[in-house]
Order: C-alpha cells, then structure tokens, then sequence
C-alpha cells in the first residue's frame, strides 16, 4: 500500500555533490557486494566527485535527488540515449542508477525519485525506459518487473585470467 512520503524530489544542484557523493559511493559499494565481478576501484570517491557536476551540467541527463530539509535521501541518475541507432522506436531513456539510502527505504522516496526520472526522460522523448541490473540483484529485478520491465538483452561475461 502506498504512503504519502514525506521527501521532496527536484533537480540536483552543484552544492549537492558533496552528500550525493557518499550517497552514490555507497550504491556503488552495494552492487559490488552483490556482485563481485563489479568490485570498485580505490579512487572511486575522486572519480565520483569529477563526474556529478558533468552530469548536472549535460543536457541529455537528468539527476533527481530526494530530500528532506537539509539530507539527501537517494538519487537517480538516466541518460535519454538512441540505442541502437539503426532500430526503430529506440529513444531510449536510461534509468543508470537508483539509490536511497538504508535508513530512508520502505517510505515511498524510491518511488518518487523513480517516478520524477522517467518523466523527465520522456519529456527528453523517450519512448521506453531501460534500467541495467546486476542479476544478483534480486530485489531490484522483482520491483523492476512489478512495474513493468522486462528483460531484453544478456550481457553475458567470461573470464580470461583462468584459462
Ligand atoms: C531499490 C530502492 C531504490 C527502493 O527504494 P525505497 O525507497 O526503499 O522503495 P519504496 O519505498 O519507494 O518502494 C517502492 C516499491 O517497491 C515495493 N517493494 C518494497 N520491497 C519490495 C520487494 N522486496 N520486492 C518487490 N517490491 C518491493 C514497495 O511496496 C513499493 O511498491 P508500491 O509503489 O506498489 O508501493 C532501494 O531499496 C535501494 O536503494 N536499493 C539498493 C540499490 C538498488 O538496488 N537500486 C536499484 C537499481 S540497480
């Protein structure tokens, strides 16, 4: 059952790069505890702190915080992108991440942030929205098949330090 939630969601800002940093570092330290193979490099902090104020500043990408006055609860990340270029229909808008922070979940803010992504990815012309889920990310792939997504590709890896 839906919950009013008590977050507000809105465009991030420069200033918000210092907590959307921790915040991304940790979303990024949660999918590599799920899946190994996306282990993180030391200076994922540095690189982090470079990227976001690109992100804020590209037209093609939209970054959504939520907050409650003065802490960022979560963030969510798209790319509107045409992928592949020689398909139809392929305006796609990216979901490339999507993260509340631990002591926020459960209270509607993923939702929110979700919600607010996808309509500023179609109001960049989107016409089907994409989310890349690592496969042990169980959780993840059953809301994201809840409300909608399917599977379309497999990207399919193999080792080459073992042979
Ligand atoms: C996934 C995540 C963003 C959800 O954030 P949240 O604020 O806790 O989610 P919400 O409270 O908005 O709940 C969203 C919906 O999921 C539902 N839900 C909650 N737990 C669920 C579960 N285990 N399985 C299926 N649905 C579930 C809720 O009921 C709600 O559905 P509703 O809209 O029908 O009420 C958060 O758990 C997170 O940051 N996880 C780690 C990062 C991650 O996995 N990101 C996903 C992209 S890879």
């Amino acid at each position: 059952m839906s919950v009013e939630c008590e977050a507000s969601v809105r465009s991030a800002r420069r200033a918000d790069v210092p907590p959307l940093t921790d915040l991304r570092v940790g979303y990024l330290a949660e999918m590599a505890r799920l899946e190994p193979r996306l282990r993180l490099l030391p200076d994922v902090r540095e690189r982090t702190v470079h990227a976001l104020p690109v992100w804020i500043d590209q037209d093609d990408r939209i970054l959504i915080v939520a907050e409650v006055p003065g802490v960022l609860w979560g963030y969510a990340p798209g790319v509107a992108t045409v992928w592949p270029p020689i398909l139809r229909n392929q305006h796609v808008g990216e979901v490339s991440e999507l993260y509340v922070h631990p002591d926020a979940r459960g209270r509607g803010v993923g939702r929110l942030l979700l919600a607010r992504l996808t309509a500023a990815l179609r109001d960049l012309g989107a016409v089907v929205l994409r989310a890349p889920v690592p496969v042990g990310n169980h959780d993840s792939l059953t809301r994201f098949g809840a409300i909608g997504y399917r599977p379309l590709q497999l990207v399919l890896q193999r080792s080459l330090e073992e042979d």
